[in-house]
Formats: C-alpha cells, sequence, structure tokens
C-alpha cells in the first residue's frame, strides 16, 4: 500500500511553508504534505510518485504562477492522478482561470486569496472525506462484479456439470436399451425353437407359459424400441424447414387407424391448419403420439370424436387436440409429460408411458410448450404451440 499524499503548489516559497505548516498541524500524520513551487516540479513529483505507488488525495494550487498556470497545471496533473482531488487558490480575477480547471480538471473547489485559515482546512478535510467515500465506493463497486463474475463463473460450470450428467444418462439408456435387446432375442429364439420342434412332447399348459414368455418377449421389445426412439429423440437436433401442419394432421391420422377395425372415429379439423417452422420428422411423432393417445383412449365408445384446432398468440402458434375419451382426473396428473407417467393401467390401456415424454422433448426443441386436461369420463385435450412459419414455402 503506498502512502496518502496532498500536493501544494505555489511559486512563492513563504506560501506553499505556511500551506504546508496549517496541513499538517490539523490533518493526519500519515497524510504526507509535498510542496512544490512550479508546473515542472510539481509534475515531477507526481509522476515519481505514481511510480512508487503512492495515492494523491488532494492537489491544491496558486493559479498565478509563472509559466504554466495553475488551472493549466491541475487539467495535466487531472490526467495522471484523476482520482485526487483539485482545489485552486485564486484572485478575484481568475473567472476564466477557474471555468477551465472546473471543465477540464474537475475542479473541487476554488479558496480566494487570502485564505482563512479555518476555509483551508475545512476545505481539504471535506475533499479527503470525498475521496475516501469514492475509494470505499470503488471497492465495494469491485468486491460485487468479482462476485457477480464468480456467481456466474459458478453458474458456467454448473450448467456444464449438469448437460454433461444428462447426457451421460441419455448415452446409459440408449446403451442398456440396446444391450437388452440381444438376451431378449434369445429368450424369444429359444421359446419359439422349443414350440415349434418339442411342442407335442409338452402339455398344454407348458405350452401356453410359452406363449406368455414370447407375448412378454414382443411387448419389452416395443417397450425397447420405445425407449430407443426416446432417446434418439432427446439428442436429436431439429432441421428446420416449413412444415404443413393441415397436412401432417390428416395424414398421420390416416395412418393410424388404417390397421384398425370396427370402430367409429369422427375426425376432424376446425378450418385449415395453418404452416409452421419445425422438423418434419419429429413433428410427425409429436402428431402421431397425440393422435395415436386419442384413439387409444376412445376406445370405449360407440361414436369416438376427435377435434383439432388452433389459435395464433404473437408469433406462436397453438394446437389442440380434443376427444371424448376415458378422461382422468386432473388431481393426480401432475408430472405426464414425464417418462413412465401413466394415469390408466396396463390392462385397462396398453402403453408404457413415453409417447407424451417424447412430445415434451420435441416441442422443447421447437421452442414451444406443452399441455394437458382432462376430465374423467369426458375427455382429454392436448395442445403444444410452435413458432408460425416465417417464409414464402410454408404452404409447399
Ligand atoms: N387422450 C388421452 N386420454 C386419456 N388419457 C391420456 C390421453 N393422453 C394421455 N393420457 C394419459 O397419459 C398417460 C401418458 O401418455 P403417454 O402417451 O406418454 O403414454 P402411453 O400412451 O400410456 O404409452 P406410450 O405412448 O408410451 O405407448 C397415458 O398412459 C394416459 O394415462
Ligand atoms: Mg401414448
Amino acid at each position: 500500500m503506498g502512502r496518502d499524499k496532498i500536493l501544494c503548489v505555489d511559486d512563492e516559497e513563504m506560501i506553499v511553508d505556511a500551506l504546508k505548516m496549517e496541513l499538517m498541524s490539523s490533518l493526519p500524520e500519515n497524510i504526507v504534505i509535498e510542496t512544490a513551487r512550479n508546473a515542472e516540479e510539481a509534475f515531477q513529483i507526481v509522476e515519481e510518485s505514481v511510480n512508487q505507488g503512492d495515492n494523491f488525495i488532494v492537489i491544491i494550487s496558486d493559479q498565478r504562477m509563472p509559466g504554466i498556470p495553475g488551472d493549466v497545471l491541475l487539467a495535466d496533473l487531472n490526467k495522471l492522478v484523476p482520482d485526487a482531488l483539485k482545489i485552486m487558490l485564486t484572485g478575484y480575477t481568475d473567472i476564466d482561470g477557474i471555468q477551465y480547471a472546473i471543465n477540464n480538471a474537475g475542479l473541487f473547489r476554488y479558496i480566494q486569496k487570502p485564505w482563512s485559515r479555518e476555509d483551508l482546512v475545512l476545505t481539504v478535510r471535506q475533499a479527503i472525506d470525498k475521496y475516501n467515500t469514492k475509494k470505499e465506493l470503488d471497492e465495494k463497486t469491485r468486491q460485487i462484479i468479482k462476485m457477480n463474475e464468480e456467481l456466474e463463473r459458478k453458474v458456467r460450470e454448473r450448467t456444464a456439470q449438469l448437460s454433461d450428467a444428462i447426457k451421460e444418462l441419455e448415452a446409459f439408456a440408449y446403451t442398456v436399451s440396446h444391450d437388452l435387446k440381444s438376451p431378449l432375442r434369445s429368450i424369444d429364439y429359444y421359446s419359439k425353437y422349443i414350440l415349434e420342434d418339442h411342442g407335442s412332447e409338452l402339455s398344454e399348459e407348458v405350452r401356453n407359459m410359452i406363449l406368455n414368455i414370447r407375448d412378454i418377449c414382443g411387448n419389452m421389445f416395443d417397450l425397447i424400441d420405445n425407449l430407443l426412439l426416446y432417446s434418439m429423440t432427446a439428442k436429436a437436433q431439429p432441421e428446420f424447414a416449413a412444415v404443413d401442419m393441415d397436412v401432417l394432421f390428416r395424414t398421420t391420422f390416416e395412418e393410424i387407424v388404417k390397421p384398425i377395425k370396427n370402430r367409429s372415429i369422427v375426425f376432424e379439423i376446425e378450418g385449415r391448419l395453418p404452416g409452421v417452422t419445425g422438423d418434419v420428422v419429429l413433428l410427425k411423432q409429436v402428431v402421431s403420439n397425440i393422435l395415436s393417445n386419442a384413439v387409444k383412449f376412445t376406445r370405449n365408445r360407440e361414436q369416438a370424436r376427435i377435434s383439432v384446432k388452433h389459435s395464433t398468440d404473437g408469433n406462436m402458434i397453438r394446437f389442440s387436440v380434443t376427444d371424448n375419451g376415458v378422461g382422468f382426473n386432473m388431481k393426480y396428473a401432475s408430472k405426464l409429460f414425464g417418462i413412465f407417467q401413466r394415469m390408466h393401467t396396463q390392462s385397462e390401456f396398453e402403453g408404457y408411458g413415453i409417447g407424451l415424454a417424447t412430445v415434451k422433448k420435441i416441442i422443447d426443441k421447437h421452442g414451444g410448450d406443452v399441455g394437458i386436461s382432462s376430465e374423467e369420463g369426458v375427455g382429454t385435450t392436448v395442445s403444444f404451440s410452435l413458432p408460425l412459419s416465417t417464409g414464402k414455402d410454408s404452404d409447399k
């Protein structure tokens, strides 16, 4: 830590000595009082002190000096020691100099000669107070900036750790699902082999058990494929292009109901659905999951109804699919967009609880949001929002 200093500049030796004596007798001892007889000497003292690491709190200069006048000296010193408070000793006719020093040296005060001792000491004390307050404030600001930087660094670090952990978990889920397939294939293969080559040697009961094993294997293959699709979706980088949602909803619905027999389903789209900007492959998964659910959960209705609507909100567009199916009690449906969350048992309605989780992942990637509302025995509405198509190719 350098020393705190005050510099007094006057061409009259008596005056600088008097200044020094008065300040020394009334200011704290740790403050060093330097004196100079002209601008050159003042510059030299300031430069040397600054190089040694000392601080100038106050600089007091006479205005009228041979050579460089006080206002010009203070303005020049202001570039070297901007934090020091500058005081000028003036005569009655030095208005121009005062103005120059205010504009160019940030002059703190001027004191008219001859000064009164009280006035001088009071002014210098005020200058010291102001300097110290500013220093404390600067220090606090520095600390806050440092704390803020530290906080931002920690947030960056934690976010990176978190996204690494998520990636690892996704990779793990993918590997596990993938590796489960091979032993499952063996179980299925041996069961099939036993039934085909040794079926006649087995009792009816054992044959049924083995048929059950094959059924369970089939379900498990399905689950693993769904899981693999989910983790691939989680990793997928969307390729954005114009997507015609009207066509997407109609064709997907046709594909879903084609293999279904003996059902009466009224499917209606209100108006013509607009285009959006999105990844057509991923959005097809969204529409397919939502419509499959609507078809599945209206299974017990004599006349199933599925309707699609849209509404615009700024540059976002919201699509909603409503069905008149079994519905569920919203009280227990807090995390339906999380993986493996279901409101119905496997025996009532088959499924794994992966569909809506996939929908959410995909809509998140498109910057939209998802929602579900339902009433038991009345029906369900699932909705999602997407950015409106931006380009001319949206209606392709
Ligand atoms: N249209 C709907 N009507 C009634 N319940 C629904 C509807 N859509 C979703 N749900 C409820 O939300 C749960 C989660 O849906 P999700 O699509 O994720 O799983 P799933 O259809 O059971 O299985 P998966 O889609 O993985 O084959 C469903 O099991 C069901 O309980
Ligand atoms: Mg589903």
